[in-house]
């Protein structure tokens, strides 16, 4: 990402989050933005706070102190549903696909509950042509194969039906896309096609991505930040996140690039 688009309103932007549970700061003061058509991936260590931010972000949690605008409008007192209409959606785990129905359907199902008057009740009969093709149509955005769509959701295998909550979080046409750990679970050819499918959605949504699998977010991410303890200490490009000793030092998740002789001087003169 450029500065050119930097110099843009952001999409998302928090500002001074916090959430405890009990005496425990889960998150602690964290500000972040995303600029339209950013990935912007989530990283720090088991507990850091991720999932939490996540649902501070979605609603799905309230914050016990900061704010948060999506598109320009203040959505801090709103609730998830309420946020979803705003733009901000996420991509939900599995649990969300309705498993006993077909594929196309669940993706019917969706495109009408986000569809509005269009696609209204009385007219349900005139616009069930329409409604299908928007489906189908969705299905071969998120590479979701045209003979998939009549098999019964439950009988994908894990791959498919990850591609199918992409679909059901694309469906409300967000202008953010909140993933959390997207490739859990996926094994590596999985994970090289989902990586695939959100490097084609890029544009479609700004995404806020929070992944353990350090390939896929170098690759995908614009920007990445770092959490730890709650907090954010570094926001940057893939190469800054990289190349910085405090980030080496706090996380050292990055274990297939383990920092260098001299970097680990550097890190531990910076103490
Ligand atoms: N509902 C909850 N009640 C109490 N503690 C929680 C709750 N959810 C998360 N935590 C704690 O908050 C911290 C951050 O958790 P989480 O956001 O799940 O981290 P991450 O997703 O980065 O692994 C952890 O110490 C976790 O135990
Ligand atoms: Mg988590």
């Amino acid at each position: 990402m450029n500065d050119n688009v930097q110099s843009t309103a952001p999409v998302l932007e928090a500002q001074g989050l916090c959430r405890r549970f009990g005496a425990l700061v889960a998150t602690d003061n964290v500000s972040l933005k995303l600029y339209p058509g950013e990935i912007h991936a989530l990283i720090g260590p088991n507990g850091a706070g991720k999932s939490t931010l996540i649902h501070l972000l979605s609603g799905v949690l309230r914050a016990d102190a900061g704010s948060l605008h999506v598109a320009g409008t203040d959505v801090s007192n709103m609730n998830a549903h309420e946020r979803v209409r705003a733009g901000l959606s996420r991509s939900y785990q599995i649990t969300n696909i309705f498993k006993s129905m077909s594929v196309l359907d669940n993706l019917v199902l969706a495109v009408q509950a986000h569809a509005g008057s269009s696609f209204g009740f009385w007219h349900a009969r005139r616009n069930e042509a329409a409604l299908y093709d928007a489906a189908r149509a969705l299905a071969r955005e998120c590479s979701i194969d045209d003979t998939l769509l009549g098999r019964t959701a439950s009988t994908l295998p894990h791959g498919e039906q990850r591609k199918i909550e992409f679909a059901l979080a694309l469906a409300a046409n967000p202008k953010v896309l909140l993933l959390d750990e997207p490739m859990a679970g996926m094994g590596p050819d999985e994970t090289v096609r989902l990586t695939g499918l959100i490097e084609s959605m890029r544009g479609r949504a700004a995404m806020l991505l929070v992944e353990h699998d350090m390939q896929a977010v170098f690759q995908l991410a614009d920007r990445i930040s770092v959490l730890v303890y709650g907090k954010v200490i570094a926001t940057g490009t893939p190469q800054e996140i990289r190349n910085s000793p405090e980030v080496r030092q706090a996380y050292l998740g990055d274990d297939d690039d383990p920092p260098t002789e001299s970097e680990r001087r550097e890190a531990e003169q910076a103490t």
